[in-house]
């Protein structure tokens, strides 16, 4: 029985969807377990593209249970519109997706306010995605949330809602300049898709702990990244979740000991998109290459993705941080068509090499990355490629020399966007 996490090691948008859309097959229950509709899980198969934000990923390749955990926040409109266009594509949702009743709800209020909080923030902006994130989870620890099983009581959900719009609205308007809002408008903007979703509303831990008494394989998925994460990330340029394994367990109800495999996935470059430090960006012709190459767009938003070589310092943090003891690398053909590859090996912050991540981003941002240079592979490819020793000489000392230095193996390379394009090592 393997209890697996997937976790982004970097700052999200590693190719996790697919990653978890392979696995999945092998999972009996597949967990999201924080975030919300800011993560955008892209996956490719039989000549379809699908952009999940909330459903889990296992959705269209396992048969098992896909869960929403208590730990991811939640927008029903969103939700409902997903449900529409995976049943729309043939699959059944009903009776295989479940929401847990302590998540909580994000309502149009947090959107609204996510946005005018951005734009007060001036230059020190996170570029966060509009999706309401952040305010969700203000009021999950401030204690004036909507959980999904209150939506089971319509009269309890609409007083909640008068009531937070109200002490809301003096703030919107004098702080924000923002309009009021009307809370019998929010009440009916959602109300069909409170409908919609309600029979998917259960206790999911009571479900999980069962599942676990009977020993049944689960693959807990995470969206957004280490370095986004809330406490361990870039801080304020963060998410406000905990997409770190131990938030797996806070956001689902699976105990730490239940554990088995703690997967992280790294792109073979990096990407961050939004604003914060970014050690190894190369905001020039080179990250335009990878861009292009990589088609780098967010699957949330569209905006172009800001691009740069793999940074090892920030990849053995992630590795430390999770408890990795696997990995998947992702992206690989991108590289196909560079001379030189280089990775960030260190950093210097003022005048000192460190070979940490420092934690203030202030620091972070004024470090001077320090590379180490490998010769590519230009003229040949890793597309496509499905046994690793197919793959160039020059790519695999590049993925056998990350591998060495991070002391754990790529057990996942992923050599295109379609389930098929993986080279799978060392483990089954
Ligand atoms: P929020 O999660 O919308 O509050 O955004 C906070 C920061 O996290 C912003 O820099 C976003 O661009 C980034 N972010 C949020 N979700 C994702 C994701 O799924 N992939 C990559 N970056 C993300």
């Amino acid at each position: 029985m393997s209890i697996r996490v997937i976790v982004g090691a970097q700052w999200g948008d590693e190719g996790k969807g697919k990653i978890v859309d392979v696995l999945a097959k092998e999972a009996q229950h597949v967990i999201r377990y924080q975030g919300g509709a800011n993560a955008g899980h892209t996956l490719k198969f039989d000549d379809k593209e699908v952009v999940l934000h909330l459903i889990p990923s296992g959705i269209f390749s396992s048969s098992g249970t896909c869960i929403i955990g208590n730990g991811v926040v939640v927008d029903p409109i969103a939700l409902q519109e997903e449900i529409k266009t995976v049943e729309a594509m043939g699959v059944e949702v009903k009776d295989r997706l479940f929401i847990s009743d302590a998540a909580h709800v994000i309502l149009p209020y947090h959107k609204v306010l996510d946005k005018v909080k951005e734009t007060q923030r001036g230059k020190y902006a996170i570029g966060t995605t509009g999706r309401g994130i952040g305010p969700a989870y203000v009021s999950k620890v401030s204690r004036v949330g909507l959980r999904m099983g209150d939506l089971l009581y319509p009269e309890f959900t609409k007083a909640k809602i008068r009531e937070v719009v109200d002490e809301m609205n003096p703030s919107l308007e004098t702080l924000y300049q923002s309009e009021r809002l009307d809370p019998e408008a929010i009440i009916a903007q959602v109300e069909d898709a409170v409908e919609a979703i309600k029979p998917y509303i259960r206790n999911t831990t009571h479900f999980l702990h069962k599942a676990l008494r009977r020993q049944e394989s689960m693959l807990l998925e995470g969206a957004q990244g280490s370095m986004l994460d809330v406490d361990h990330g870039t801080y304020p340029f963060v998410t406000s979740s905990s997409p770190t394994s131990g938030g797996a367990c806070t956001g689902s109800g699976v105990p730490p000991t239940a554990l088995t495999h703690v997967m992280g996935i790294t792109k073979a470059y990096c990407t961050r998109v939004g604003n914060g430090p970014f050690p190894s960006e190369e905001d020039n012709e080179t990250g335009e290459a990878l861009r292009k190459a990589g088609h780098e767009f967010g699957a949330t938003t569209g905006r172009p993705r800001r691009c740069g070589w793999l940074d090892l310092v920030a990849l053995r943090y992630a590795v430390e941080l999770n408890g990795m003891n696997e990995l998947a690398l992702t992206k690989l053909d991108v590289l196909d068509g560079f001379e030189t590859i280089k990775v960030c090996t260190a950093y210097r912050l003022d005048g000192k090499e460190i070979d940490f991540v420092p934690l203030r981003a202030d620091d972070l941002s004024r470090v001077e990355p320090l590379y180490q240079e490998f010769t590519g592979w230009k003229g040949q490819t890793t597309r496509n490629v499905t046994q690793w020793d197919e793959l160039p000489e020059s790519a695999q000392t590049y993925v056998n020399w990350i591998e060495e230095q991070l002391g754990i193996w790529f057990t996942f390379v992923s050599t295109g966007p379609k389930r098929e394009e993986t080279i799978r090592r060392f483990s089954k």
